[in-house]
């Protein structure tokens, strides 16, 4: 398959690439700047120039290809509304590019939200519809067209995808604890954040690119909930920090935006997932990740 992804230059989306040429398939990778078109074609995939704000570039990309796997995101974590619009624009512009063609549209996700005091699983529909809402409704968004021929697969990841290299939530929260000399966690540190290693993750974009049907809801996860205190701990073990409880009221000015993430229960399963897939995470796990050096450079 000829598969066109956005964000192919970012921590989720160069592994996927990897993955989907592994497997066989054709890419050609969204890249908005010199940087990110080298990167793409190091991988030894094909290059559309574009960016999320010039959406004639990714309508054309999604027309050209047999299936669009879309994992490109500004990520204004302090501006979120801008992320959201774009995310919402992006997903409106390749669904209709497929209007009518059963192809496989493939969009990232995740599992904030969408349940609460228990682990997320694939039956959880997502309560987020329209502009205004987390990642701008983009999962329901793309759900609509499924009844307008177009083969819709959710890609929730975990809230950590982790190993060597990766800049995302836990490598913040590692800096986080350098500058401020104390690996926090909020509260009494039993929330719980879902993991899966990055590696893992991308394989099951590509199974999930050959055998989820339209509707599915695929939950890029192998650790059902690492406890805060812990990954905590292995932050503090990694830097040789002292441990310590943030309280509920020093989360904000202690941790900045991160924060509101980080005091959140983000637990999800993948049972139906695996089995859909036959997918079985086989890598480290985030503790042994930090434990391993993964975050240190
Ligand atoms: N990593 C996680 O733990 C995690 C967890 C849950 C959900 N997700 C979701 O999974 C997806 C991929 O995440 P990631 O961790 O791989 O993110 P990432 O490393 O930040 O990569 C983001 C990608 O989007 C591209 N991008 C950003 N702004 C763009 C713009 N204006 N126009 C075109 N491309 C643009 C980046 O291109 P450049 O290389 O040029 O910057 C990069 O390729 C995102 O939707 C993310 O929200 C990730």
């Amino acid at each position: 398959m000829h598969v066109f992804v956005t964000g192919a230059s970012g921590w989720i989306g160069s592994a996927v690439v990897a993955d989907l040429l592994a497997a066989g398939h054709e890419v050609t990778g969204l890249a908005r700047s010199e940087a990110s078109a080298a990167a793409v074609e190091a991988k030894g995939a094909h290059v559309r120039r574009g960016d999320l704000d010039d959406l004639d570039s990714i309508r054309a990309g999604a027309e050209d290809a047999d299936a669009v796997v879309h994992l490109a995101n500004k990520h204004d974590f302090a501006n979120p509304a801008v992320s959201n619009a774009a995310e919402r624009a992006a997903v409106q512009t390749i669904g209709d590019a497929l209007v009518g063609t059963d192809r496989p549209f493939l969009v990232a996700s995740g599992v904030a939200g969408l349940a609460q005091g228990r682990s997320v699983t694939e039956d959880d529909a997502s309560p987020f519809h329209g502009p205004g809402s987390p990642r701008g409704g983009s999962e329901n968004l793309a759900f609509e067209f499924v009844d307008h021929g177009v083969r819709t697969v959710s890609l929730r990841f975990a809230p950590s995808v982790h190993g060597p290299g990766d800049h995302g939530f836990i490598a913040i929260l590692a800096a986080i604890a350098r500058e401020k000399g104390v690996s926090g966690y909020p509260g009494d540190g039993t929330h719980r954040w879902a993991a899966v290693h990055r590696t893992d993750a991308a394989r099951m974009v590509t199974l999930g690119l050959g055998k989820a049907a339209a509707g599915t809801r695929l939950h890029a996860v192998a650790e059902e909930g690492v406890p805060t205190r812990e990954i905590a701990e292995a932050i503090g073990r990694a830097f040789d920090l002292p441990v310590a409880a943030i309280p509920s009221d020093d989360v904000q000015a202690h941790f900045g935006w991160i924060g509101t993430f980080f005091a959140l229960d983000l637990a999800a399963t993948s049972t139906a997932t695996q089995k859909l897939l036959g997918w079985t995470p086989s890598g480290p796990t985030l503790v042994d990740d930090l434990a391993a050096g993964a975050y240190s450079a």
